[in-house]
């Protein structure tokens, strides 16, 4: 498959054996290598390791999946660094899913006012989002909250890898997919009407990128359309947190959320298709029981909110998103649509 290139910045790599120098490097030939990874993944960081033959390499183990995002993370990973003697010219690369690519984008932002960074993505999270498009950062009281916008220079996507993975994994990936389906490839919501998680993944990483690199191309930094992006994500990180579901779970149920809020604000009812297609990927649409206030109040630190409140990604047709404030009586029917009710 050609090479994808992200906003001019990232070149991305989607094929099979391309866990070697040539893949993992490009054009880079740093002195140097340090690549971070969770001991869950150390089968394929060995690889990785291997892979780039004699170059002098240091290894860095951070906790697996959000654990990592910390403060605290960033400081070990920074101090794991300065132990190497890694320099400005130097090369991280981080195996991983969207927590090590998150964690070790922001350390690679930071780290000497800047390091190159390459990502070895090993979940379908990842693939088809986390790891594309410059967004780092770490969880300080909300998810994400703090962070920078910086492209990897290079992702490397192994499919063998990724079709490797467990069905809960294959289903996490495939929420971020569909989202990206919703929002901008209607085939692709067709795609997995169709096939559920049997879908090609190479094709549903393509297509799921494509969406993501032109929206990224345009709004690098969000400062208007790149929001779309988080369709779903509103409810879904709230929930996320307070119910203690993965990223992928929760983004489904919030989609269900949104579909219901679309129906009340732009008059797009599609509710019935989103509950099929989430199901038929496997997916629960109602979140687990969990206190109303608590998610309410976790949204009101949504990163979309401005001045006058809450905002949300919402349809006006499937390919058609718009994002749009949404007053308190719409966020109630949208949590109570996914079995989220305060007590009276
Ligand atoms: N995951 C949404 C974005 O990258 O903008």
């Amino acid at each position: 498959m050609e090479p994808l290139v992200v906003a001019g910045a990232t070149t991305v790599v989607i094929g099979r054996e391309v866990l070697e120098a040539p893949s993992l490097l490009g054009t880079a030939n740093p002195p140097l290598v340090a690549v971070i990874a969770s001991p869950a993944v150390a089968a394929i960081a060995d690889r990785v390791v291997q892979g780039l033959g004699e170059r002098p390499v240091g290894r860095i183990a951070v906790p697996d999946g959000e654990a990592a995002k910390t403060l605290e993370t960033v400081d070990a990973t920074v101090r794991a660094l300065n132990a190497l003697a890694m320099t400005r010219d130097g090369l991280i690369i981080a195996v991983g899913g969207g927590s090590t690519t998150d964690l070790a984008g922001f350390v690679a932002a930071t780290y000497l006012r800047g390091v190159q960074v390459h990502y070895v993505v090993t979940t379908l999270v990842g693939a088809v989002d986390a790891a594309i498009g410059g967004k780092t950062g770490v969880n300080v009281g909300a998810k994400n909250l703090v962070g920078a916008f910086r492209h990897p220079a290079r992702v490397v996507i192994d499919l063998g890898v990724l079709e490797g993975l467990p069905p809960a994994l294959l289903r996490d990936g495939a929420a971020e997919a569909l989202k990206a389906g919703f929002v901008g490839d209607p085939e692709l919501v067709a795609l997995y009407e169709r096939d559920g998680l049997a879908a090609d993944l190479g094709t549903v990483v393509r297509r799921a990128l494509t969406v993501k690199a032109d929206v990224v191309g345009r709004d690098f930094t969000e400062t208007g359309e790149r929001a779309i992006l988080n369709y779903g994500h509103t409810v879904g990180h709230a929930v996320e947190i307070v119910a203690g579901i993965s990223h992928g779970e929760a983004v489904a149920v919030g989609m269900v959320a949104a579909a219901e809020a679309s129906r009340l604000v732009t008059g797009f009812s599609d509710r019935r298709r989103h509950d099929a297609v989430i199901a038929r990927l496997g997916l629960e649409v109602s979140a687990p029981p969990v206190d109303a206030a608590r998610v309410e109040s976790m949204m009101s630190l949504d990163k979309k909110r401005d001045r006058s409140g809450l905002r949300m990604v919402l349809l006006e047709a499937i390919g058609r998103p718009r994002v749009t404030g949404v007053d308190a009586a719409t966020v109630r029917s949208a949590l109570a649509a996914v079995g989220i009710r305060r007590q009276q």
